[in-house]
């Protein structure tokens, strides 16, 4: 037999919105996630617009794509916008030298993007170049998008098509300063985020969010020297009262799943279960390091204004044997599927700080929602947490509580906790996920639900006979989610039997 879990979920008790960008997504030049992914060309036999595929369009429209972050990754501190402007025959080119090597044509550019992002109606999140780029550059990309009458930039978007400014609220200032973004210290970065923050300025309407380029996993001190960058501008008195963070309004940091050394990570779809339980530890380490670095935030910051963006996250394997070994593509199983939905859980619980997150990467990339292979489309189990999850986008957090701590395994002498679960409320229902991480024991959930009644429960299950199971474009629907018949509610209370490496959710009229 399995665990037994029992706790409470209180249906009338409201805490902090689940910003909808923590379900965002990132799309790098890097590898086939921009070309052959993403953008294929007006030539191409695949059905597309403007050279953007419209199956891919298709596919992440229905997972309500909030954002998506573009163009990198480390290829941002390598990019100069103006390369990516004009006709494409006279774009210049340049070498990708962080993935692969190759000769990046310019093709996908500043105007594709934005054109991507309107088919997707998705917010563009734009990394700006910190690296190797100057103040001006940025500040003259800021420009170039978002202003309207007849400056230069302006006019210099209109000569090449483009009438309208675009809507860019997402503004990043760099992308792991240090590492491939610069080799840089802390406090020679935090100097460096304020003043590109400062250039990258609010034109008419357009008000920029600016993200500064935050930390490695436990690297808290790199939050407090950003947290220390922000000075007096913090400060809740004086004229800077109301807009004085303005050089930059929140700090990312970056956590990526890596169940091995770095040389020998692993491979995506042969392991072991003892590989699937040290993934799920590193996995769940998450919580650890979003409590860690919000509490660093917390001391400079207890009223919350800066926000936290997690703006890459996702399991980073071995790439597939035979595969180019800069282009990280891997393949993407159940087990891939859970490590989303424990990062989902935790993201709920610190929806008062986390203001966005990016899985890496959206198409063929790392951790990804889709893989191509010319014309065809596989949806990964990826993909399918995200779709059953994307109920929590802008729904209020509701207190899940258990009685007693969750069954937990012993993982070379870290506890696993093999059961996790989060709800919200929105629109006039609860949606509740449950995670059993647990190999191969189901496990018995009994939730008494207060604060209001409920009408009758709609579950839907993400499972498979193995953890290793995946998509393929033989077989695009070995994982699926499928409609799930055992949840109940009985005597005031939600009960249902999860069976073994399961994600379900449940779906509750409120009334
Ligand atoms: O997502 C792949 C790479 O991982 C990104 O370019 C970089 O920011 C990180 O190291």
């Amino acid at each position: 037999g399995g665990a037994v879990v029992s706790g409470a979920l209180d249906l009338d008790l409201l805490g902090p919105r689940i910003s909808r960008h923590v379900y965002g997504h990132f799309a790098e030049h890097l590898g086939r996630c921009i070309y052959g992914g993403f953008f294929v060309g007006e030539d191409s036999g695949i059905p597309n617009e403007g050279g953007i595929r419209l199956d891919v369009v298709e596919a992440l429209r229905a997972l309500d794509i909030p954002n998506l972050r573009w163009p990198g990754g480390c290829f941002a501190d390598d990019y100069h916008w103006r390369d990516g402007i004009g006709p494409r025959e006279k774009r210049p080119r340049m070498v990708n030298s962080h993935w692969g090597d190759v000769v990046e044509d310019n093709s996908f550019g500043t105007h594709e993007f934005m054109h991507l992002c309107e088919l997707l109606g998705a917010e563009p999140y734009v990394s700006g170049n910190v690296g190797s780029g100057t103040p001006r550059e940025m500040s003259e990309w800021v420009e170039y998008l978002t202003r309207g009458d007849d400056s230069p930039m302006a006019s210099l978007r209109r000569a090449n098509g483009r009438d309208e400014p675009w809507a860019v609220r997402f503004w990043g200032l760099g992308n792991e300063p240090w590492g491939c973004g610069g080799n840089m210290r802390a406090e020679h970065y935090a100097d460096l985020a304020r003043q590109f923050g400062t250039y990258a300025r609010d034109h008419g309407t357009n008000e920029l969010y600016r993200i500064a380029a935050g930390a490695a996993d436990d690297d808290y001190r790199w939050t407090q020297v950003l947290m220390e960058g922000l000075g007096r501008r913090l400060g809740t008195r004086g004229p800077h009262r109301g807009h004085g963070l303005s050089v930059y309004q929140a700090v990312s940091f970056h956590y990526y799943t890596v169940p091995g050394p770095w040389e020998h990570k692993g491979s995506a779809t042969e392991f072991e279960t003892d590989d699937y339980y040290r993934t799920m530890v590193e996995a769940q380490r998450i919580e650890e390091l979003l409590a860690g670095h919000a509490a660093v935030m917390d001391a400079y910051d207890p009223e919350k204004r800066v926000g936290l963006v997690l703006d890459e996250w996702g399991t980073w394997f071995d790439v597939e044997p035979g595969t180019n070994p800069g282009f990280l593509f891997q393949q993407n199983t159940l087990r891939d599927a859970l490590v989303a939905s424990v990062h989902f859980d935790a993201f709920h619980r610190h929806a008062d700080r986390l203001v966005m997150a990016n899985i890496a990467q959206t198409v063929n990339v790392l951790q990804a929602m889709l893989l191509t292979d010319g014309g065809t489309l596989v949806r990964t189990p990826s993909y399918h947490a995200f779709e059953m999850s994307k109920g929590h986008q802008d729904a209020q957090v509701l207190p899940l509580v258990l009685r007693s701590p969750a069954p937990a395994l012993d993982v070379d002498g870290t506890p696993l906790r093999t059961f996790s679960a989060s709800a919200s409320a929105k629109d006039g229902r609860a949606l509740v996920s449950l995670t059993n991480l647990d190999a191969d024991r189901p496990v018995d959930v009994e939730l008494d639900l207060r604060g209001a009644g409920v009408g009758t429960p709609s579950a839907r299950i993400l499972t498979a006979d193995s953890l290793a199971r995946h998509n393929t474009a033989d077989e695009p629907d070995a994982v699926v989610p499928q409609a799930f018949s055992g949840a109940r509610v009985e005597g005031g209370a939600l009960r249902l039997e999860l069976p073994a490496h399961s994600f379900v959710t449940v779906e509750l009229p409120l009334q």
